[in-house]
């Protein structure tokens, strides 16, 4: 069932109550990991400093965060800067990191109020201190929060994450408290970093780019893609909606027959 625009806009206005759930939120992701991407064309396309778009982006940040919410999205991770972004000019670095802390310092009070659990997963070693303390305390001071997950990927590498994963195992096997025989992928999965998160059911990518760019790389592996041209800075809530519409109409098959899926007729 769709219903009109109009319609859309009165119930979503409405916050947390599920009895006025929007009736196009059926069948909704309970996963949606995002590769925010396009923030330096966004810039360049203006004549604009590359960082004015990182900014613009982290506006689309708050606006999609919301949404997710409001739409009880109950695990919303968005991909904010890889382990290979690091090679990026210093003063974008800097940048981004600065950011980064506003962004914690502004929304903390909204995650707080709306239940929304803050983490973090990547290599926090290469982050600056203050960008460190300032996440441990923005994820302190949401701990227990059970209407959301938001989880930043910051300095964030997929195979980086599988290796460590190995090495950590590798290491139990060692001290003699797993063997060999025992790893399984359920076994796996439980050394990633991620472990606590259900894999994406909807990965978006924004950009134009159709690529992962070393992005959840074991998480992915039954996810539903969505790439569009729209630039981060120019994702707003409808082009959010878009894509979660796209999403119901697919039909996941986990490799089964079409047949074989529960609730669809053959
Ligand atoms: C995404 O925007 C943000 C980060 C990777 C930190 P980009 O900065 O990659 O923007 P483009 O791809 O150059 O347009
Ligand atoms: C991927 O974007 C990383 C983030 C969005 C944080 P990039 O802009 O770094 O990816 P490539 O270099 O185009 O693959
Ligand atoms: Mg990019």
């Amino acid at each position: 069932m769709r219903i009109t625009p109009s319609g859309r806009q009165d119930l979503t206005s409405q916050e947390d109550s599920s009895s006025t759930r929007p009736g196009w939120l059926w069948n909704t992701p309970r996963h949606v990991a995002i590769i925010m991407d396009g923030n330096g064309r966004w810039a360049r396309k203006r004549h604009l400093p590359r960082i004015v778009g990182h900014r613009a982006g982290a506006s689309s940040v708050r606006t999609i965060v919301t949404a997710a919410r409001t739409w009880e999205i109950p695990y919303l991770t968005l991909y904010a800067f890889s382990w290979e972004n690091w090679s990026r000019p210093r003063q974008e670095v800097d940048g981004l990191m600065n950011l980064l802390e506003e962004y914690i310092d502004n929304e903390i009070r909204t995650m707080v109020d709306r239940g929304i659990r803050f983490s973090v997963v990547g290599d926090r070693s290469r982050l600056p201190a203050s960008v460190r303390k300032k996440i441990a305390w923005a994820e302190g001071e949401t701990i227990g929060k059970d209407r959301m997950v938001l989880t930043l990927a910051l300095s964030y590498s997929g195979r980086e994450e599988i290796v460590r994963a190995a090495r950590n195992m590798a290491q139990d096997v060692q001290k003699g408290l797993l063997s060999p025989e025992k790893i399984s992928e359920t076994v796996f999965s439980r050394y990633l970093e991620t472990s606590v998160l259900p894999p994406p059911d909807l990965l978006i990518r924004t950009s134009g780019e159709v690529r992962i760019s070393n992005f959840f790389l074991w998480q992915l592996a039954y996810t539903e893609m969505y790439f569009t041209p729209t630039l981060w800075p120019d994702f707003g809530e409808e082009s959010f909606r878009q894509a979660i519409e796209d999403f119901q109409e697919r039909r996941r098959r986990f490799g089964k027959a079409d047949e074989d899926i529960e609730g669809l007729p053959g």
